[in-house]
């Protein structure tokens, strides 16, 4: 079947098969590679994504179902040079080690801080909940996390001040 999938606003065509998994056809068919895949059985979340701003596991949705909906990748967070506050957050508060739940640990943290600017910790640990990290201990992805909700609110306060 041929589909039409939008990722980081652009649109890609491609013909792929029903069953085609999006983990899959971002990674082998966009070569969107920051999506990582760790498991097979929707428990790891590595493979997290945004659909129209929602984290969704991309394991678990078809590449088919992605039409008609806005998907962003960890590809998609930087504004050309510029990090997003989440990606300078997790290199002000190191967090992260090896780096294989990060790309799916900043898009929910992305999603969080769109629809909550100022998430306590535990606001912050219950957005994660769905995602594993074998590494940090989670208390630098949390850190990491709201450096970005304070760094963002302050670029507010500062932008409201001069309007
Ligand atoms: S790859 Fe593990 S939940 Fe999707
Ligand atoms: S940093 Fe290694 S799994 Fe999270």
């Amino acid at each position: 079947m041929r589909i039409t999938v939008n990722v980081n606003g652009e649109d890609h065509t491609r013909e792929v098969e029903a069953r085609h998994l999006l983990v899959r056809f971002l990674r082998d068919d966009l070569e969107l590679t920051g999506t990582h895949w760790g498991c097979d059985t929707s428990n790891c979340g590595t493979c997290v994504v945004l659909m129209d701003g929602e984290p969704v596991k991309s394991c678990t949705v078809l590449a088919a179902m992605a039409e008609g909906h806005e998907t962003r990748t960890v590809e998609g967070l930087a504004d050309g040079d510029r990090l997003d506050p989440v990606q300078q957050g997790f290199i002000e508060e190191h967090g992260l080690q090896c780096g294989f739940c990060t790309p799916g640990m900043m898009l929910s943290g992305r999603a969080l801080l769109d629809r909550n600017p100022d998430p306590s910790e535990d606001e912050v640990r219950e957005a994660i909940s769905g995602q594993l990290c074998r590494c940090t201990g989670y208390l630098n992805i949390v850190k990491a996390i709201r450096w970005a909700a304070a760094h963002e609110s302050a670029g507010r306060e500062e932008a409201g001040s001069q309007a």
